[in-house]
């Protein structure tokens, strides 16, 4: 679509932001819903975060997304967090007004949509994998869905804070958890280089639902699909959170399905026909 002066600008800001595919689903989703708006990346080193969102409010940039490694930080200059920041800790989503500024966090709700496009999470048993950031939002989610949760991190510590905070069962080993859970979640940054794995990843069974919020070819989504395993990558969590995102800046239904086709050159997953089945 042509732009006129009247375009909104939206974006997303992060350190480094150019591996980002966001803003071809959210400028897909501008484009077919006729919104005069655009939506583009700011790399954002850590210690210009202040001043670089105070800066793009003043000119005028009405939404952000936010993303590693500020998601955190982020609150500090926030006016106004929601309760889901406020329990995660943490927020993905700015709307930037004449008000000040308003945190949100969809991550939660974009991890909850895509992995209830294969399995209902209700009461289920799961097995999370590491404690970080992305871990604290998937956390609040399993919660929200009365999971029983097993956490294993690398630094056990770090498990066990999250237990507390989240009411989870901190366990030493994955293994440990392995044959009490039905879902096991990776929220960890192994695997990234197609490489690396968290335990002996033979021990996985067919019956389990395997997660991983890499959105590469991880070792664990190849075993999985070997294994004959219900499985997900990062992709359709990635399109989730976005379009919470884009529904709270616009107002309007996020159209999924043109969301998804976006990402469909950059390896957005066609291999479950449920991947793509929602619009
Ligand atoms: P994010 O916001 O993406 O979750 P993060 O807060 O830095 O990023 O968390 C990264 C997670 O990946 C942590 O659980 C981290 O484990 P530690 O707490 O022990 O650092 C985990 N992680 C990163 N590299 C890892 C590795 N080589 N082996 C195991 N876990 C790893």
């Amino acid at each position: 679509m042509n732009l006129t002066g009247r375009a909104e600008v939206y974006g997303v800001i992060g350190y480094p932001v150019k591996h980002s595919l966001s803003p071809v689903f959210q400028n897909s989703a501008f484009s077919y819903l006729g919104i005069e708006a655009v939506y583009v990346p700011f790399e954002v080193k850590p210690g210009d975060l202040k001043e670089a969102v105070l800066g793009l409010k003043k000119a005028g940039v009405r939404g952000l997304n936010v993303t590693v490694p500020h998601k955190e930080s982020v609150l500090e200059i926030a006016d106004r967090l929601s309760e889901d920041v406020k329990a995660i800790g943490a927020s993905n989503t700015l709307v930037l007004s004449e008000e000040g500024i308003e945190a949100y966090n969809t991550d939660w709700l974009g991890f909850l949509k895509a992995v209830e496009e294969i399995v209902s999470l209700e009461g289920r048993r799961v097995l999370l994998l590491g404690a970080g950031g992305s871990a604290r939002a998937v956390a609040y989610a399993l919660k929200c869905k009365n999971c029983r949760v097993y956490v294993w991190n690398r630094t056990y510590e770090r498990a066990e804070r999250l237990a507390e905070s989240f009411g989870l069962e901190p366990v030493e080993s994955p293994e440990k958890a392995l044959k009490d859970v039905e879902i096991i979640i990776n929220t960890t940054s192994v695997g990234l280089d197609g490489k690396g794995t968290l335990f002996d990843y033979t021990l996985i069974e067919p019956e389990h639902t395997v997660i991983d919020l890499i959105y590469t070819d991880t070792p664990l989504i190849r075993t999985a699909r070997e294994k004959g395993c219900l499985y997900q990558n990062g992709f359709p969590m990635l399109v989730y959170q976005g379009a919470e995102s884009f529904r709270i800046w616009t107002g309007c239904e996020p159209p999924l399905k043109v969301m998804k086709r976006a990402l469909l050159p950059y390896g957005y997953p066609t291999d479950s026909p449920r991947t793509l089945s929602k619009t």
